[in-house]
């Protein structure tokens, strides 16, 4: 069972780019607990996204936490930048760098909350000495790169284990790729607190983000089949 309120976190990757201000205050008002920013460099990951320049200018829409996913590798000489631009947690993934130890701390100096991503085939054993840098730990259910991609089953095992290897620590268990109100059930009851969903929340035209979102807040967290 999630330690800590279940937390749904709308990625914008999946909203209309060409009016993003709006979409981020339509989710905002939707419900959404924070904005997931997905930073893509089609280096990382096959697909490039958006920079600080973006951040920036979506800042000023939401008080809501600016939740921002570099998939970006160097991310290091990026840091600051992002941080300038409104970021309130910025999450690396321990592939981007050969210091990880060093950029989460980087991070932290910045005076933003550090997260750690670990792809589906990364185990969690690479971050087991840094579980005292990072603010919260962002379990990607799909292969990162794109939105809409079917959530891969065998994470939910991996989330289990990470919530134990947590155990007190005020960290955040983020879920990200693939959730539905279908999939979501697995996530949080594997110990997520926090589900990222992109096209399940930016479906249906702006109306509907509400409904969206309650859908999957409404997940009951169960056991893996
Ligand atoms: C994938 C991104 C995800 C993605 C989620 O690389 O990190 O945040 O946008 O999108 P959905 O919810 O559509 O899988
Ligand atoms: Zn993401």
């Amino acid at each position: 069972m999630p330690t800590r309120p279940l937390l749904i976190a709308p990625s914008i990757l999946a909203a209309d780019f060409a009016k993003l201000g709006e979409e981020v205050r339509a989710a905002d008002t939707a419900g959404a607990d924070w904005i997931h920013v997905d930073v893509m460099d089609g280096h990382f990951v096959p697909n490039i996204s958006l920079g600080p320049a973006i951040v920036k200018a979506i800042r000023p829409h939401t008080k809501k936490i600016l939740d921002v996913h570099l998939m970006i590798a160097p991310a290091d000489p990026y840091l600051a930048a992002f941080a300038e631009a409104g970021a309130d947690i910025i999450t690396i993934h321990p592939e981007a760098g050969p210091h990880l130890e060093r950029s989460l701390s980087v991070i932290r100096d910045l005076g933003k909350k550090a997260g750690v991503a670990l792809n589906p085939s990364t185990p969690e054993s690479t971050i087991e000495y840094v579980l005292d840098k990072v603010d919260l730990i962002l379990a990607m259910s799909v292969n990162p790169g794109f939105g809409g991609q079917s959530y891969i089953p065998a994470v939910t095992a991996k989330i289990a284990k990470l919530r134990k290897m947590i155990g007190d620590r005020p960290i955040d268990l983020e879920v990200d790729g693939g959730i539905t109100a279908e999939t979501a059930p697995f996530a949080a009851g594997a110990g997520a607190n926090v589900l990222v969903a992109g096209s399940a929340v930016y479906k249906g035209g702006p109306e509907q983000y509400k409904k969206n979102i309650e859908a999957i807040r409404a997940a009951k967290p169960r056991a893996a089949a």
